[in-house]
């Protein structure tokens, strides 16, 4: 049986999993705008991820007798100054996630509930994952450099980690 606070805990982290869903769908959208369509899916296909994460949450509560609630999702940053700026946020929102899941995880921890705990481990690779990815991605696009034809190898570098499926650090360090 879920205990309240860890119910609650873990609708937060619902609802944090589908502000990164929505914080991608926006950063997906400003580079469409850009004309940065590869970059664009590769941001399409994050937000996809975070709602697979939100909805991996969602049927977890439910499975143990909780009560998932669809969540409130306030209206992630939708403009960006360049394409290196936008990477960064993204950086700092995967680590604020990351401090979220490592707060779930303690929780379960300390009530000893050690099927949530073991869930929560997922998160805990996940978040290690995307934190290797982005560090990678930002590495790169600094590297490349964002002035005459820089825009369009980063454009290409993000696209690539698209291909197939999701992106995975493991790719990204290929
Ligand atoms: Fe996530
Ligand atoms: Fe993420």
């Amino acid at each position: 049986m879920l205990s309240k606070t860890l119910e609650k805990a873990l609708n937060e982290q619902v609802s944090v999993e589908a502000h990164a869903s929505y914080a991608y769908l926006a950063m997906a959208s400003w580079c469409e705008q850009q004309g940065m369509t590869g970059a664009a899916k590769f941001f399409f296909a994050q937000s996809t991820e975070e709602r697979s994460h939100m909805l991996k949450i969602f049927n977890y509560i439910n499975s143990v007798k909780g009560h998932a609630l669809a969540p409130a999702v306030k209206q992630p940053s939708v403009k960006f100054k360049g394409i290196v700026e936008m990477v960064k946020e993204a950086l700092a929102n995967e680590q604020k996630v990351t401090a979220s899941v490592y707060k779930v995880s303690e929780l379960a921890q300390d009530e000893k509930d050690y099927a949530t705990y073991n869930f929560m481990q997922y998160y805990v690779d996940e978040q290690r994952e995307e934190e290797v990815l982005f560090n990678h991605i930002l590495e790169r696009i600094e590297l490349i450099g964002t002035e005459g034809m820089g825009k369009y190898y980063i454009d290409k570098e993000l696209e690539a980690l698209t291909g197939g499926s999701a992106p995975t650090a493991e790719k990204a360090a290929n």
